[in-house]
Order: structure tokens, then sequence, then C-alpha cells
């Protein structure tokens, strides 16, 4: 990337609040009314337990929201309006440690300085001009891409359903195109118990939860559902021959952090080469370093002939990259697919700054002693609990399995300052923090959870 020379770069965690208050506050019409869902969300904000006579700028922001918002997220009642490192602080100052990276994006926490700096630099030089022509950072990642993994080539888009939705169509584009004469093409796919696999239509229809796919229906058809970890199903319908692809999480995250063994993994790769399917691994939320290794794929000894990334890879700015091996590549040509944000020079240029960081050996070594302290300190301090079934997961994208719901343990939680999330079937708490969390912020992030038990009585 270029040198601009002296370019300031903004500092990040100094926030002015009265700016924030001011910029909110911008004269706007009125509604008087409450929803339900306003009031018990604001029942939680800040110190108040109830509405007061004047309600603070979280209060305000999340009556607004309800109010201009379609109501697609059941947010936690925290207003955020700054970050440095794993430190998040709410509108009114208020601190939280931050364990859940803005579902496993932030890896390299908030307002790295080398991050920022790419940012701020390429802001000022290029943001975007489109892929119509190229721009250098755009090639600078794919070559790091292509240099880290198994993959010959990349193609980039802006989200993991965008990454997926585009793997749906290499898959089908490389089995129309391998096969010319063939009148019955196989265009189907399979998809695991538990897969997430994104939202958009293609990708919705092979991710597993019914509930978010009927109320859309009719998505893309041909999906067939096996059991994660089912070597003997899947082999079985690998081999009917019908199938373009298979799509698996190496390591499941919404689903609820479930690890795939390496003899499914592996298995999976030897049908497809038997059958000529495609094998994609989604590593939108476990790759990029989350399991101590840049690629979770490396641990299990098997590659995948596309592998969709997302989530970390520009630490916090929208990306999505799908890495393909030159025999998918040479099947797609020009016009097939495509994106106008898609790689621009700005989100590019942050995602070297993080890629550059996150794959180099002593960092990636270090997420994988955190992980095995941060849970080595969740079996000690929470294992004897009742409710608590089993603490898994790999490096630093890690679940507590409850025999209840999470939800009063989450929230209890983010009360006392720790923010994590909840996974599966809502029974397994996932902790996926900024992979530069220290040992420090990991046995605060313990203490606070342990303390916190007692919600779930
Ligand atoms: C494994 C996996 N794939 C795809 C997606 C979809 O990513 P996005 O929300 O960026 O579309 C997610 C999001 O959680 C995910 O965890």
């Amino acid at each position: 990337m270029a040198s601009l020379g002296q370019i300031t770069i903004p500092r990040a965690p100094s926030f002015d609040m009265s700016l924030l208050r001011r910029r909110f506050d911008r004269p706007m019409r009125t509604r008087i009314g409450f929803s339900g869902r306003i009031a018990s969300a604001l029942s939680n904000v800040g110190e108040q337990t109830q509405v007061s006579a004047k309600p603070s700028l979280s209060q305000r922001v999340i009556e607004e929201e309800a109010k201009v918002m379609v109501g697609t997220y059941a947010r936690a009642p925290v207003v955020l309006s700054s970050g440095k490192g794993c430190k998040l602080v709410d509108a009114e100052g208020k601190e939280y440690l931050d364990c859940a990276s803005g579902i496993a994006v932030n890896a390299l926490g908030h307002g790295d300085p080398d991050w920022l700096q790419a940012v701020t630099e390429q802001a000022a030089l290029l943001a975007h001009v489109s892929n119509v022509y190229y721009t250098i950072p755009q090639i600078e990642l794919a070559k790091r891409l292509v240099a880290t993994s198994f993959a010959d080539r990349v193609f980039f888009c802006n989200s993991g359903t965008e990454a997926n939705e585009a793997a749906i169509k290499f898959s089908r584009k490389f089995q129309r195109f391998t096969h010319p004469e063939d009148k019955q093409v196989s265009t189907g796919f399979i998809a695991f118990t538990n897969s997430f696999h994104g939202r958009t239509l293609g990708a919705l229809a092979l991710t597993s939860k019914e509930q978010y796919r009927t109320p859309f229906e009719p998505i893309m058809p041909g999906v067939t559902f096996l059991e994660y970890g089912n070597i003997e199903a899947a082999a079985d319908v690998i081999r009917s021959g019908k199938i373009a692809a298979v799509f698996v999480e190496p390591i499941q995250g919404e689903g609820g952090i479930h690890s795939a063994t390496k003899e499914f993994l592996q298995s999976l790769r030897s049908a497809c080469d038997a059958a000529g399917a495609l094998l994609v691994f989604d590593e939108v939320q476990c790759g990029l370093g989350r399991t101590g290794n840049l690629w979770a794929y490396e641990a299990f000894g098997v590659t995948p002939d596309i592998m969709t990334v997302a989530k970390p890879l520009a630490g916090g700015l929208p990306i999505g990259a799908v890495l393909v091996t030159e025999r998918v590549a040479e099947t797609i040509k020009y016009g097939d697919h495509g994106s106008t944000f898609a790689g621009n020079p700005l989100v590019c240029s942050a995602a070297i700054a993080v890629l550059d960081k996150v794959s180099k050996p002593s960092f990636l070594s270090s997420v994988g002693s955190k992980g095995r302290h941060f849970k080595d300190l969740l079996v000690k301090k929470l294992g004897g609990d009742t409710h608590v079934k089993e603490v898994r997961g790999e490096g630093l994208i890690i679940g507590v399995e409850l025999h209840v719901p999470a939800n009063p343990l989450v929230d209890a939680c983010r009360d006392s300052g720790l923010l994590i999330l909840t996974a599966g079937k809502g029974n397994v708490v996932r902790i996926v923090p900024p992979l530069i969390i220290s040992d420090e912020e990991i046995e605060r992030a313990v203490e606070i959870i342990s303390h916190n038990l007692t919600a779930l009585d």
C-alpha cells in the first residue's frame, strides 16, 4: 500500500459522550407510545430499572430504534458507543469485557492501531471503484489468501451468506461445465443438522433451523439434511451421483460449537472424490485463526475444493471471500457472478492488516494457549455446577452447554459487564472473544460467568 506521508490517525477510545448525545438529539418527529418490546428492553438499561421521567441516552436510542428499524433483531438493551481492545463502552460510559466480538468478527479487538492505520490511510487514498477496474489491495489480499491456504484463486463478496451463495453457484457451474453432455447434471446439495450457512435464499436452504426457512418458502430445492458426523448416511447420499456439493462447517458455531471428527471430514472428502461432488468448508465463523490454526481445516488433514470465509477477515468491515482450487476456478467465466462493492480497496486494506497479524505463527500459538487456559478455567469453575453439561471448543471458539436455557446467564453476565452469546437451541453459552484477549481478561470473564451461575437456578 502506498504511504501517504503525514496522516493523522483519529484516536479511538476517548470518545466525547456529549458529541454522541448531540448527534442523537437532532430534532425529529416524536411519536408517542411504547410497545411491550421497548418497555421490557428499557427496563434493563443502565442502572435504572424503571422508565424514569428523564430517560438516559441509551433508553432514548432503544425507543427510537423500535420506531424506525424493521424488527429483525431481539437486541440486548445496550447501546455501545466506543471500544478499545477487548473493552466496549456504552452510551452512559459503562464498560463491558467483550467476549462476543460482534459475533466472531473483531479478531483484533476494537481500534487495533495497525488496522486503524490501514483503514484511515486507504480511506484517504481510495475507498471504492467497483470491479470494473483493478485495485492493488484486492490483488494483494488475494495473493495472501492463496499463499496461506489450499486455494489457487479467490472471489470476493461482502458477507458470509454471500460467500456461500457464490459457492452454491460455483458448484452448480462446475458440474455443468465438467459434464457438458449430461442432461441430468448433479444439482443437489448436502448440509447437516445444526448447520448455519446464512440468510439469503440459497444459503438459507442449507441452514438447518426450520423456523428460519419455512416463512420464505419456496427456497432453493434439492438440499438433503443429514446428521452431522454420520459418515454412512453422507456416503450413501453422495454415492447417488445427484450431489453437486457438500457444505460443512469444520466447527459449527451458531449450531452450538460442535467440532467435526477427522474421520467424518476425511470420509466426506473420499466420498466426494469418488462421486465427482465438491466439498465446501464453511469457515465463516471458525476460520482465520479462531481455532489456533489459521484455517480450521488444518487440524483435520483434509482440504476442501471451496472454502467460504467472512466474519473476521476485515476486522469489522463487511467482506466475504470464496477460496477455490484451480479445477473449480477454470469452470467460472466472465459474467457468471459479481458484486459492486466486493473487494474494494478499503475493506481489502483492512483485511491485509488483519491477515498479516493473525497469520503469524506466534499469534496463532497464542490463540491456542489462551483457548486452553479459558477452557481449563471454565471446567474448573463451572464443571461442578448442576446446570452445566459440557465445556467444549477449539482455541477461542468455546461453548458451554447447559441443561437449561442460557439466556438468564448471558443477561446476568451483561449486567455484570461481560458480553457473551448463546448458540445451539439456546442452551449453549458461546464465547468468541477477540483473539487478542489477555490471560487476565480471560480470568475476569470466567469469574463473572461463575459468579452469575445462580441466574440459572
Ligand atoms: C458458519 C457461518 N456461515 C455463514 C454465516 C452467515 O454470515 P453473514 O451473517 O455474514 O451473512 C454465518 C453467520 O453467523 C456463519 O456462522
